[in-house]
């Protein structure tokens, strides 16, 4: 009898201890993470940078428990293939520019109505609106992700290996382009040949004239030194280029309340400064263009002839918001 006692307490015993141990491995899983975060920026770009600290700050926060491990440089694959793996949930989040969700949410593509910002504190009043905002609810049933806000790359210029006079110079040149509607139709509307080619491969492009000429913000037009193979740089400010903090929406079901609200309290926060920083540099890095010794024109919505209008007959059709950012644009211009 007290070894059939006994024999019971020593069961009990290891029941509890292997419940214990179940128990402690489902907390891990339940409030630990090792999240992944694709981008195709390189590592000392400003967006890579970001998510790097974004990073940091979430796993301080958490008091350790989670991690983000970032991928620049296109490692994980294109934007269009990262867009897909947030999808099924087998990436989990992404920095990455408005420009490929509106391949997917067309309504994105009022973001980029030629001269929408007057200038890059405009484009950040812009991105900071409720209507801007208010267009990131549509993402988790239209594409499968969570968009948490905006950052941005500065506004669009045009850099050219050759001379450049007038947009009748552009018609039929190689001219590339990041690879998404909105900007493809500028450029045919003006008659050139336009080339989407995703960002890590423009360098080449341009150096060993695969392309005759490349739509470009400030800051990589100075950084990485594109303005070194260019006879003329453009500064026509013509098209803001944002960006967006995204999180997988399969990962997204599978967080808690509290982890959510941590992860879109300090992304935004980064995004935030992503904003502040273009807006404070990039006069600065146009600036250092200017200084060059290549031919550098100022040019404004004249210059397109009347290629904004002939974009806006085709994305007022495309888009349902186009009217409503004019509005935020009219309402938050200076
Ligand atoms: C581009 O495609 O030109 C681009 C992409 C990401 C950041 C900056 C520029």
């Amino acid at each position: 009898m007290m070894t059939k006692f006994m024999n019971m307490r020593k069961t009990a015993k290891c029941l509890l201890m292997v419940m214990a141990v179940l128990l402690s491995g489902l907390s891990t899983t339940a409030w630990s993470k090792d999240f992944r975060l694709g981008l195709l920026t390189p590592p000392p770009h400003i967006w890579t940078k970001a998510a790097e600290s974004f990073g940091a700050e979430l796993n301080e926060k958490s008091g350790g428990a989670h991690t983000v491990q970032v991928f620049p440089s296109r490692q994980l694959g294109n934007e269009a293939q990262m867009l897909q793996q947030l999808q099924s949930g087998a990436l989990d989040m992404a920095f990455m520019t408005v420009a490929e969700v509106s391949n997917r949410a067309p309504d994105f593509g009022a973001f980029y109505a030629p001269f929408l910002a007057q200038d890059i504190g405009h484009a950040a009043r812009i991105l900071r609106s409720d209507v801007a905002r208010g267009m990131l609810d549509q993402l988790p049933q239209q594409v499968g992700v969570v968009g948490i806000d905006y950052g941005m790359a500065g506004l669009r210029q045009i850099l050219s290996r050759g001379e450049v006079n007038g947009p009748g110079d552009l018609a039929g040149k190689k001219l590339r382009i990041t690879p998404f509607d909105p900007i493809l139709d500028f450029y045919n509307i003006l008659g050139a040949a336009p080339t989407p080619m995703p960002l890590p491969a423009v360098y080449d492009a341009l150096a060993n004239g695969q392309v005759d000429a490349i739509d470009m913000d400030s800051e990589l037009i100075w950084k990485l030194k594109y303005y070194e193979h260019a006879e003329t740089i453009i500064h026509s400010n013509h098209m803001m280029f944002p960006m967006v903090g995204l999180v997988s929406a399969k990962v997204w079901a599978g967080l808690g309340e509290e982890d959510r609200a941590m992860i879109t309290e300090i992304m935004r926060k980064y995004l935030g400064q992503v904003l502040d920083t273009y807006v404070e540099n990039d006069p600065v890095w146009i600036e250092q263009v200017r200084e060059t010794d290549k031919t550098f024109k100022q040019v404004g919505p004249e210059f397109f002839g009347d290629a904004p209008q002939q974009w806006d007959e085709i994305w007022s059709k495309r888009s349902s918001m186009l009217g409503a950012i004019r509005d935020v644009a009219a309402s938050t211009a200076n």
